[in-house]
């Protein structure tokens, strides 16, 4: 009998959102609008930057935030995780975003040289709302796993 998953567990939730690019001989353009593109109203942008090789950032999840992650330049990988699954996604495209509710773990790994991870979220920072223990995470979204 397959297990119960607990309320709010949801990998099939995160999705990659293909974005519009408007080609031009002068350079590409994309644009992000928040409740169209985005299922939030975006809040804050920020951006990881001159990660050094082998570095590994998130190691969280958030109880309310909402995020969509892109690789402005070029590319790394994000893992995510429910609880009771995880996926990894490549990210390389800058016309590429990676939409995640709450309640997810993610973790960032495999940053190429020069590569910017552009985040916007849909509310500002807290961090009461960081879940920063995988156990804890574990604990409350599958409380039954071993
Ligand atoms: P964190 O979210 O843990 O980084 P990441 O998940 O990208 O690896 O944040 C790292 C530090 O920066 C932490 O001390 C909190 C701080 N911070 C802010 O002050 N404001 C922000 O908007 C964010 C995202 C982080």
């Amino acid at each position: 009998m397959a297990r119960k998953k607990a309320a709010g567990t949801r990998l099939n939730a995160c999705r990659i959102v293909d974005l519009p690019k408007i080609m031009d001989e002068r350079g590409n353009l994309t644009f992000i609008e928040g409740g169209n593109h985005l299922p939030f109203d975006i809040k804050r942008v920020y951006y990881l930057y001159d990660v050094p090789g082998g570095a590994t950032r998130g190691g969280h999840a958030h109880r309310n935030l909402e995020q969509f992650l892109i690789a402005a330049m070029g590319s790394f990988d994000v893992i995510l995780d429910d609880g009771f699954e995880s996926q990894r996604f490549h990210l390389n495209r800058s016309y590429y975003g990676l939409y995640i509710p709450s309640m997810i773990w993610r973790e960032m790994s495999n940053f190429s040289s020069g590569s910017v991870c552009l985040t916007l979220a849909s509310k500002p920072y807290d961090e009461s709302d960081y879940i920063r223990d995988h156990h804890v995470f574990k604990e409350l979204v599958n409380p039954e796993a071993p």
